[in-house]
């Protein structure tokens, strides 16, 4: 067994704090996993209902990516990125037919390790078609924390003590009903983020418009169309198709990441499918490879990344062809064909969130549920049901890393992320594979959680 004190011990000393979030405490290790759980030093079972933040949507140690994994290292492992190999240009094509099978549109894929970089690539390729002017993203965006990256984050705790570099973007306020003047008309709230952003563009005095060449100083709105880090918050259903069309009237590109919602999260391929409208960009990564490589990429329009437009070169990684994550991603592809996701994961999404309903409905800590597909939030509060709770929800998280919840005559664990404005929301993204049973687990497993710390 690993000796987890002189591990603490080495770590304090030897290991950097600035690569990872160092949440917990006590720190937690995990030595093994396997389809919806992760096992501790201590062989006990942790349900993860977070999946490594959404990069492991088909499960763990899924045998169909193992062997593909094997298979490929066994047969072409590394490749300088100079030189080509079948599974990129099969997994570009199928990346392509399936935007353009909801946008009708031809576009280009491009590749590189890590959704940052992904990010950064298409803040290169809006300055090379637009120029290098300012970007719209929303209030409570988490788009990664390379510079470029963190440039278009809503925290300032991220840019902060590292200089002026790129241009920070204009962070727009992001339709969240729950914390709306209307938590209880959609319509109402709707409306009321929409006419926001309508504003902005009324006279040149609200500081984004020059009328008399019309222009805007803004050239592209980075929206996530289910905003992860920030909360798992959903917006009403025409938002999107509203903003667009205003977007649309002064040439404003929209670049949609889906880093984090991507692959079936929501139910959809992208979960931009949802909201009736069709992206310029299209960021990717995290479950590609089903977390087995950490590939990432970019779709755009061909009219933006044709290699007149963006020449060889334009960006460049030294493992961002690599033909182990091509691979993983063509099984990604091979899989979700295999699988009638689409119908399975509303279905069992449904169900989840109406498991959380009725949770809701028993607990007043409870203020908010809500999910799309197996893309579900449950947002702590005070017994108000409003004020955020982050003390109550760290408590929740951190007694479900204790291992220590009795559930069938045996101890297990229960993983889950916080995120939201106010550190209150437990983001719940399971692996798409989790069975009824472990979703009914789930609910004996965060009520126990629960009952422990309000009584
Ligand atoms: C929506 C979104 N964009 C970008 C990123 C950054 O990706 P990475 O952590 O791989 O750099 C994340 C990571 O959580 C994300 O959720």
């Amino acid at each position: 067994m690993i000796n987890i004190n002189e591990l603490n011990k080495k770590e304090a000393i030897y290991c950097s704090w600035g690569d990872t979030v160092h949440y917990n405490n006590p720190l937690k290790y995990f030595t093994s996993c396997n389809g919806s759980f992760m096992i501790d030093e201590k062989d006990i079972e942790y349900l993860d209902i977070q999946m490594a933040y959404s990069a492991v949507n088909f499960g763990y140690k899924n045998s169909f990516f193992n062997d593909k994994l094997i298979n490929q290292i066994n047969k072409l492992p590394q490749i300088a990125s100079e030189y080509l190999h079948e599974d990129k240009i099969l997994l570009s094509k199928r990346i392509n037919d399936s935007i353009e099978k909801f946008t009708n549109t031809k576009g280009r894929v491009h590749f590189n390790v890590g959704g940052s970089q992904a990010i950064d690539d298409s803040l290169k390729l809006v300055s090379i078609n637009k120029g290098s002017r300012g970007v719209f993203a929303y209030e409570g965006s988490y788009h990664g924390r390379s510079i470029g990256a963190s440039s278009i984050t809503s925290s300032y705790r991220y840019r902060n003590r590292y200089g002026e570099f790129g241009n920070r973007a204009c962070f727009i306020p992001f339709p969240y009903i729950f914390r709306s003047p209307f938590p209880d008309d959609p319509q109402k709230a709707e409306d009321y983020y929409v006419q926001q952003f309508e504003r902005l563009f009324e006279s040149e005095y609200q500081g984004i418009v020059d009328f008399k060449r019309n222009e805007t100083e803004f050239v592209a709105f980075y929206i996530e169309p289910i905003q992860g880090t920030g909360g798992y918050i959903i917006p009403p259903k025409n938002y999107f198709k509203r903003i667009k069309k205003i977007l649309d009237e002064y040439n404003i590109l929209i670049v949609d990441d889906e880093i984090q919602m991507g692959f079936f999260r929501t139910g959809k391929m992208w979960a931009i499918e949802h909201f009736g409208i069709e992206p310029d960009i299209i960021t990717f990564g995290k479950s590609l490879t089903n977390g087995l490589n950490p590939l990432s990429g970019l779709w755009a329009k061909e009219e933006l990344i044709n290699p007149e437009k963006w020449s060889a070169g334009s960006t460049h990684s030294t493992f961002g062809s690599n033909p182990l994550g091509m691979s993983l991603g063509m099984a990604s592809f091979d899989w979700i064909e295999k699988k009638n996701y689409e119908k399975e994961i509303t279905k069992k999404g449904k169900y989840f969130l109406n498991g959380l309903k009725e949770l809701k409905k028993k607990y007043k800590v409870i203020g908010d549920v809500d999910g799309l597909g197996l893309a579900l939030r449950i947002e702590i509060c005070f017994p108000d049901g409003r004020t955020p709770n982050k003390e109550l929800a760290d408590k929740i998280k951190n007694d479900g890393l204790s291992g220590k919840i009795e559930f069938n005559g045996k101890k297990y664990g229960l993983i889950l992320d916080v995120g939201g404005y106010y550190k209150n929301v437990f983001t719940l993204a399971p692996s798409l594979e989790i069975t009824y049973d472990e979703i009914d687990m789930f609910f004996e497993l965060f009520e126990f959680l629960i009952k422990m710390n309000i009584e």
